[in-house]
């Protein structure tokens, strides 16, 4: 059996959870949109052609930012083609998929009344410029009385969407991307776009564009640059990651979560130095809202300019799910600097709810998505570890148990462990002061075989189930965690 110690301490506290955390991502490809949230004439859907049985799905994952409409789409987005009763198709270029339109802005919009969520708007800035994306916001944000502002209440929105949150382009580091710019040529596009947003409503949040992934050759520099030139403008800088198995062991695809860690803190640094550099206080923070496991099979012949495609429909292995939670927890690790995530896609591709025409049932990583954001808000505390390390090819040693401390609301302390060894783990939180000494212990554990995956058949074949309660004895909890596992103890 292995060994690890947890240490907390009720004065040392990372910071709170923010709402936004819990987020997803609605981006119109695959089959996110078209068959997978809007399907008219599926027996489930409602005469607006919105899925039910998916809405029932997600509706109790209580997600607080919904990002939307792209994604590498916003790079030929235009809006305007969206909205009203005469909707062109299009080519939804950067995808090669066809667009129909049907499901628009407003509709969007409508969608989204299900969810208690902050909506989170990408404007195009990889083929568009500034003033398209002063027209979209007069669109969704202006009372009335001008051009976009009435087209939108001709076309059956009276209310402005008062949308907050915006995203300054997608991934525009990266050469995939339509219109990819320098870095110090979109540094001053989002810096003269942002002038222009704030000038038309002051009240708008704004995340520029930072680095999509750690092995482009121009991470982390990019995010320096970009910030050099567009700080006054923003409060965010957006990160992107996704977590593939390929060519990695299990100790190494475990473990992996651990560069999400390293990116957050280098770039929160990054910040930091070009906020030293203004000689500002300001705090940028990080929207981390692209965040998933996968894909690592190559999606087969899609067809041309299709509607909906099936793309990177993937059943996660239980083992994908670890690494899912990994990077769950090293979101909530930094609440102090990471606001915002959303988990990307939020249905069909890499979806956290998997529909066919058959039906509707949840991802593997909609149970560990479930259980954060049912017990994981409020307080975080900072652990300090040590104990039994894991060996692994391109990371070093690594801590076999990867874990956090969080207190809800309700004054319950939650802690959560990954064991990512093949091994029994004892583990041991040293928590004095934390908690009462007749507080009660309890707890809850997803632990499978880890090529268990969900099916319609089998929905609930990687699901939360009770485990053996630790030992709390007023200063330390106690217990043994079972072998690739996610484990989560409480007091309460
Ligand atoms: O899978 C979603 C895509 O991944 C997004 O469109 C893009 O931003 C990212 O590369």
């Amino acid at each position: 059996m292995k060994t690890y110690t947890t240490s907390v301490h009720p004065a040392f506290i990372t910071g709170e959870t923010d709402p936004r955390l819990f987020g997803s991502f609605v981006e119109h490809m695959g089959s996110v949109v078209y068959n997978g949230i809007y399907q008219p004439g599926h027996p489930s859907s409602d005469e607006r052609g919105f899925r039910q049985d998916v809405l029932a799905l997600l509706k109790p994952l209580n997600l607080g930012t919904l990002r939307y409409p792209g994604g590498n789409y916003s790079s030929s987005y235009r809006w305007e083609d969206t909205v009203g009763p005469d909707r062109p198709a299009t080519l939804n270029l950067p995808w090669r998929e066809m667009e129909t339109n049907q499901f628009g802005l407003h509709d969007f919009f409508e969608w989204k009344k299900a969810f208690n969520a902050e909506t989170m708007m990408t404007v195009n800035l990889g083929t568009r410029g500034p003033l398209e994306a002063a027209d979209v916001l007069e669109y969704c944000n202006f009372p009335k009385g001008t051009k976009f502002s009435d087209m939108r209440r001709r076309n059956g929105a009276e209310e402005p969407f008062g949308v907050r949150l915006w995203c300054l382009g997608n991934e525009l580091d990266g050469e995939w991307q339509m219109g990819h710019k320098r870095a110090k040529e979109y540094g001053r596009l989002a810096q003269q776009t942002g002038q222009l947003m704030h000038q038309l409503d002051p009240t708008v949040q704004l995340a520029c564009v930072g680095s999509s992934a750690t092995h482009l050759d121009n991470y982390p520099e990019w995010n320096r640059k970009v910030l050099m030139q567009c700080f006054d403008q923003v409060d965010y800088i957006t990160l992107h990651k996704y977590i593939s198995k390929a060519g990695l062991t299990t100790p190494d695809y475990l473990c992996m979560p651990s560069d999400m860690n390293a990116m957050i803190e280098t770039v929160v640094r990054v910040c930091d130095y070009v906020a030293a550099c203004k000689r500002s206080q300001k705090k940028v923070c990080i929207s981390f809202d692209e965040w998933n496991v996968g894909p690592v099979v190559a999606d087969g012949d899609l067809g041309e300019w299709p509607v909906g495609p099936m793309r990177d429909c993937i059943s996660f292995t239980f083992e994908d799910v670890m690494v899912f939670a990994g990077m769950f927890l090293a979101l909530l690790r930094h609440a102090d600097r990471v606001k915002i995530a959303c988990q990307a896609l939020i249905v069909n591709d890499l979806g956290l709810v998997l529909a066919d025409d058959r039906g509707a049932y949840p991802n593997g990583t909609y149970a560990v998505f479930k259980l954060l954001s049912d017990c994981a808000r409020g307080t975080v505390y900072t652990c300090a570890g040590s104990g039994d390390t894991l060996a692994t090819e391109k990371l070093g040693e690594q801590p076999v148990l990867d874990t956090l401390a969080v207190r809800n609301a309700d004054g319950a302390l939650r802690f959560f462990a990954i064991n990512r060894s093949e091994h029994e783990v004892h583990w041991q939180v040293n928590a004095a002061g934390m908690a009462a000494q007749d507080a009660k212990a309890s707890a809850a554990q997803l632990c499978e075989a880890l090529d268990t995956r969900n099916s319609l058949e089998a929905p609930g074949a990687i699901s939360l189930k009770e485990a053996l309660a630790p030992a709390w004895n007023g200063g330390t909890l106690s217990g043994v965690v079972a072998p690739y596992s996610i484990t989560m103890w409480t007091l309460a």
